[in-house]
């Protein structure tokens, strides 16, 4: 199913200038350089979709993508970027609030945790606007690659622990490195079958 053809298809700063809500979708929330573009390139298989970079804070915008005529991939901007201005960081908390909480055609948020840092204190922040938007995530663990297996356990053990205490939480977290393509296909057949319902 993810054979189908994935393009760019807007950048969105306001609830204004989202695509029409004409298919469902799935987005992907996560602290800077957690990973979200580079997930979204792996999950496509096209490596410039999503720009993927060093510098954090580089995605600004909603990015949409589409995945075949019935599905859009959201790239969220990261949150927890210390450098970023106050200013900047309220809009952008006042646009992701108005987006969870108002887009209908909105199935799943994907909220994508560092397998060497696991859950922070902004991610537990955006856990529990999804809990009260009442959108269901599920964790996505990121840049597996770069952690032993031992260390790694623990870091899950944390997250499922963190994960415990939010009702919208799905169980299952999905262990991903886009630099191995780990898990990649795991996540495409979750995605696939929130398409199909
Ligand atoms: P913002 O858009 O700034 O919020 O960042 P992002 O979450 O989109 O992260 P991005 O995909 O740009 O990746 C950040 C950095 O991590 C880049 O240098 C990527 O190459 C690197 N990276 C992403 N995924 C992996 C992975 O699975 N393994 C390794 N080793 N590096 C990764
Ligand atoms: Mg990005």
């Amino acid at each position: 199913l993810f054979a189908r053809e994935s393009e760019f298809v807007k950048g969105v700063v306001a609830m204004s200038g989202l695509p029409d809500a004409d298919r469902i979708e799935v987005c992907f929330a996560g602290r800077s350089n957690v990973g979200k573009s580079s997930l979204i390139n792996a999950l496509t298989g096209t490596k410039g979709l999503a720009r993927a970079s060093n510098t954090p804070g580089r995605t600004q915008e909603i990015n949409y993508f589409t995945q075949g005529p019935d599905l859009y991939l959201v790239d969220l901007p990261g949150y927890g970027y210390a450098n970023a201005p106050l200013a900047v960081v309220e809009k952008w908390q006042r646009l992701l609030k108005q987006y969870l909480s108002g887009r209908q055609t909105l199935r799943r948020a994907f909220v994508l945790i560092d397998s060497r840092h696991g859950v922070k204190k902004v991610d537990e922040e955006i856990m529990k606007l999804l809990d009260s938007s009442a959108v269901t995530f599920q964790c996505v663990m990121t840049k597996a690659d770069k952690v032993k297996a031992a260390e790694r356990q623990k870091v899950i053990d944390q997250v499922r622990a963190a994960l415990s205490k939010h009702p919208a939480a799905y169980p299952e977290i999905v262990l991903t490195s886009s630099e191995k393509g780990d898990g990649v296909a795991t996540l495409r057949a979750i995605i696939n079958g929130l398409r199909e319902e």
